[in-house]
């Protein structure tokens, strides 16, 4: 297939360093070389077109590999403007991949290229925050017809999809992989902890030991961004609105108060809940001069960009990916990679050997759906463990850990009632 005609990408030229990255990572996801070996044999998706919406670096670009190395012709887009990585995107169209994106495109372009993805009439589909699957069930249920399923990469996509699901509007099952102990309980939480404090830290090139780092939000992701901020010395505030969560981060050590104390303590600010202004107007009043703020939830809509614009009386880049506002007492806030995705729209994501994980979780749940979506139904369905635990074993084997098994005697004590 004649993918450079069809793509639209910023520049071929950039594709060597594409295909640099992403045979970098390919030697780090020994989970997913293994499914891709396993797909080459069986072609799952031989004759199937599959369409994917994530970020668009060098990890994803491998899982699309893989997935077409099992039989699928695939299309891809990005899952946020500023995530999209151009030399990444030029290499996949080099390697027989359709590709809709470019970083940072503006608003209606990018819309533009979720729509073209979906316009080649997918089988199954991987989204990445339910955009593919929203488009799917509003604007273009004529693309919907022949989707037989498909999976979602995230929490913010998952609550949409069970949204609609319970709405009684779902037309095809869906996956969650993001719910999957080999997904949350590494990607949410060791994934974003690391990758966070790599994109805040390439960006601002600034100290962290002895700082006040607010963490809004300890959920999955916020555990992990918690605990890296404590590692490179900073005091850490979680704010919560879940009572149990917050006794957790009161436990794990950490300060917990409302956003409006806390917003006059910290240094740096990182959202991570999933929900929208969850900073707003007059948390931005109250801190203080450099304040730095960044956002690690799926939507830049964590932070209220429209009320530190109303507080301001100035605003401009003073670094890539910092904005400058000055509010009218003259005190200064910053805001990262304009309240996107800090590890991804100012960062690489998360690190290969987690990805690994979550994109083998993706691989065997596309085929899984493609196998059973017909007597699955129109629901949202959870990875089933055989499928994280393959991938748990896969993974330990890679890293040369052997675990015990059960001796027949455990097993019939742990299976009964009466026996002491
Ligand atoms: N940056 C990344 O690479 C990355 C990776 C995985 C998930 N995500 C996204 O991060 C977000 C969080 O994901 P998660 O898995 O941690 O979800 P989660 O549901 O485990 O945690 C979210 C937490 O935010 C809390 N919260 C909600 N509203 C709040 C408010 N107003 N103030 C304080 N806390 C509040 C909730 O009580 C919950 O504990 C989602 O949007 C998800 O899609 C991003």
């Amino acid at each position: 297939m004649n993918t450079v005609n069809q793509s639209i990408v910023r520049d071929m030229n950039l594709a060597p360093n594409g295909h640099l990255k992403i045979d970098w990572v390919k030697e780090h996801m020994p989970v997913l070389n293994r499914i891709r070996e396993q797909f080459e044999k069986e072609q799952p998706f031989k004759g199937l077109k599959v369409a994917i919406s994530l970020h668009l670096e060098a990890k994803t670009a491998y899982l699309a590999k893989v997935v077409q190395a099992g039989g699928a012709e695939v299309t891809i887009t990005g899952s946020n403007p500023l995530s999209t990585q151009d030399d990444v995107a030029a290499a996949l169209v080099e390697d027989g991949i359709t590709v809709f994106a470019k970083y940072n495109p503006d608003p209606q372009e990018y819309k533009e290229h979720l729509i073209k993805t979906l316009e080649t009439k997918p089988d199954l589909i991987i989204d990445d925050g339910g955009d593919l699957v929203t488009i799917l069930h509003s604007e273009r249920p004529d693309l919907a017809r022949q989707v037989r399923g498909g999976c979602e990469e995230t929490t913010t996509g998952v609550l949409r999809n069970r949204a609609l699901e319970k709405s009684g509007n779902l037309t095809f099952p869906m996956i969650a992989v993001n719910d999957a102990y080999c997904k949350y309980l590494f990607d949410n939480r060791y994934g974003t902890g690391q990758s966070v404090w790599d994109g805040i830290n390439r960006t601002t090139n600034l100290v962290v030991a002895g700082k006040t780092v607010v963490v809004v939000g300890y959920g999955w992701c916020g555990r992990g961004v918690a605990l890296r901020a404590k590692g490179l010395g900073a005091k850490v505030i979680v704010t919560e609105i879940d009572g149990i969560k917050a006794i957790e981060a009161y436990m794990d050590g950490f300060e917990v108060m409302p956003m409006i104390e806390a917003a006059k303590h910290g240094d740096y600010f990182v959202t991570v809940t999933g929900n929208r202004d969850v900073i707003r107007g007059e948390h931005m009043a109250v801190m203080k001069d450099g304040a730095i703020l960044s956002n690690a939830g799926h939507f830049d809509i964590e932070i209220n960009k429209p009320e530190l614009e109303e507080l301001s009386t100035s605003k401009r880049t003073v670094r890539k990916d910092i904005e400058e506002f000055v509010r009218k007492d003259g005190r200064k806030i910053y805001l990262l990679a304009e309240g996107r995705l800090v590890n991804l729209a100012a960062g690489d994501g998360h690190p290969a050997e987690i990805m690994d994980m979550t994109f083998a979780l993706q691989a065997v749940s596309l085929a899984y759906i493609n196998e059973k979506y017909k007597e699955i139904g129109k629901k949202v369905l959870n990875v089933p463990y055989e499928l994280d635990d393959k991938v748990a074993r896969l993974k330990l084997e890679a890293l040369g850990i052997g675990i015990d098994t059960l001796t027949e005697e455990q097993q019939a004590y742990l299976n009964s009632w009466k026996e002491e």
